[in-house]
């Protein structure tokens, strides 16, 4: 059964060392955070650890390093926390921490914040390996997962280390599989699906689905560019995936309304382009422009379709929107969005980097910190990470007693 924070808070003690497992992996450029935002959604939790007097053991992956890297270091999280918390923090930079670190925590006051390298400068994270699991969480009474962009990873500090003690899912993996469970299963309608961004496949599973549930789907980027190729139209040298097209076309049948742009902005490259050109749908396409944004006639007939919904999952950017020249149909989309009576929940991680970009994530029911994990979970795979959490505490008891709370100094 999976056991939330409350159930943890209802046991601790004082002086009680947690290891909670964040999904930390933020954007770095010149060791300066781009996005704080799985920063600000691990807080909830941690600050609830903390005025509960534990002792927290923070771990977290950081981009996709080959074993240690100083570039990926977690230094930078360090910075962000000693800023943001009056606690006390400490960068544990030896990775795996040394033999001395059980007596480091075993000193620190209620409190306070032990935050370790990045997991994957250890191969063994990647593995799902017990020993390195065990070796993560010895020295803590319980686990906590409040890592929901990872749950779709069969990693130690994710899977294999629940094995070994209480475990408990966060504030943060509660409400991502609250709210998305209720997209999933029931909507309220009508229930309208928003899919953009560039890669078609990645869409079709969630797309599935959902579709027993849907009412409309506004298409926009790759997967309206295959569609309307499909149809005769000239896309120019749009990205298309052909192969998708009977899928696509199989899975849009019935009685779910399909909105197709209309009008688009065409160039030359995504990025500092050359040439722009507004066209419209049907005109011929010069071969060496592509769609990169819908136009504004687009915008106008998706708002009107929208302005019913109940519901509204919106899942790929309408355009290239870190481009100033092709970001209008995101930019407008995203303001009619937040301002919509309806639930309107935004996963995928460009969508949520466009409407975060924007300044308009706070305008929205929720925005997935999970890319892939609520992609995932959207497409009813179970995530490893939640499957590790309902089984925990089923566990033996035996394998839970090694740091009973009698032998615990606090
Ligand atoms: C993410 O950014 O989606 C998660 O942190 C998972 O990262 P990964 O794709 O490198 O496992």
């Amino acid at each position: 059964m999976l056991q939330n924070l409350s159930h943890l808070l209802s046991q601790i003690q004082r002086g009680d060392r947690v290891f909670l497992r964040g999904d930390l992996n933020v954007p770095i450029r010149d060791g300066q955070i781009t996005d704080t935002n799985r920063l600000e959604a691990i807080m909830p939790t941690l600050t609830k650890l903390l005025d509960a007097g534990a002792v927290v053991t923070l771990a977290t992956h950081l981009g996709r390093p080959q074993g240690h890297d100083p570039e990926f270091s977690t230094g930078p999280i360090a910075h962000y926390l000693k800023a943001n918390l009056t606690t006390p923090i400490h960068h544990i930079q030896e990775f795996p921490p040394a033999a001395d670190y059980q007596q480091h925590l075993q000193d620190q006051s209620p409190g306070s914040v032990n935050l370790l390298e990045n997991l994957r400068f250890d191969v063994r994270e990647k593995t799902n390996d017990e020993d390195f699991a065990k070796l993560l969480i010895s020295g803590c009474r319980y686990y906590v997962n409040d890592a929901f962009g990872c749950c779709h990873r069969a990693h130690s500090s994710v899977s294999a280390i629940t094995r070994f003690k209480p475990s408990f899912m966060g504030l943060l993996i509660e409400k991502e599989v609250q709210v998305l469970e209720e997209i999933r299963d029931q909507p309220q309608r009508p229930f309208w699906v928003i899919s953009g961004g560039a890669k078609v496949r990645d869409k079709l599973g969630v797309l599935s689905q959902l579709a027993p549930r849907l009412d409309g789907v506004v298409c926009t980027g790759g997967l309206a560019n295959t569609l309307l190729h499909g149809d005769g139209v000239d896309v120019g040298a749009s990205v298309i995936e052909e192969d998708a097209l009977d899928t696509i076309r199989d899975l849009l049948s019935g009685d779910v309304q399909i909105i197709l742009p209309t009008d688009f902005i065409a160039g030359d490259q995504p990025f500092n382009p050359q040439e722009t050109q507004s066209l419209v749908s049907g005109e011929p396409v010069p071969a060496h422009l592509s769609f990169f944004d819908i136009g504004p006639q687009s915008v106008n007939k998706i708002c009107q379709h929208l302005s019913q919904a109940k519901t509204v999952f919106w899942n790929g950017p309408a355009g290239v929107f870190e481009s100033a020249e092709f970001s209008s149909g995101t930019r407008t989309l995203a303001g009619f969005l937040a301002q919509l009576n309806a639930r309107v929940v935004i996963g995928g991680g460009d969508s949520a980097a466009a409407v975060r970009q924007m300044n308009l994530a706070d305008h929205f029911d929720h925005v997935s910190t999970g890319g892939g994990a609520a992609l995932e979970f959207l497409e009813g795979k179970s995530l490893p990470g939640l499957v590790a959490l309902e089984t925990a505490n089923s566990h033996d008891s035996e394998s839970h007693d090694s740091e009973s709370h009698d032998s615990e100094s606090h």
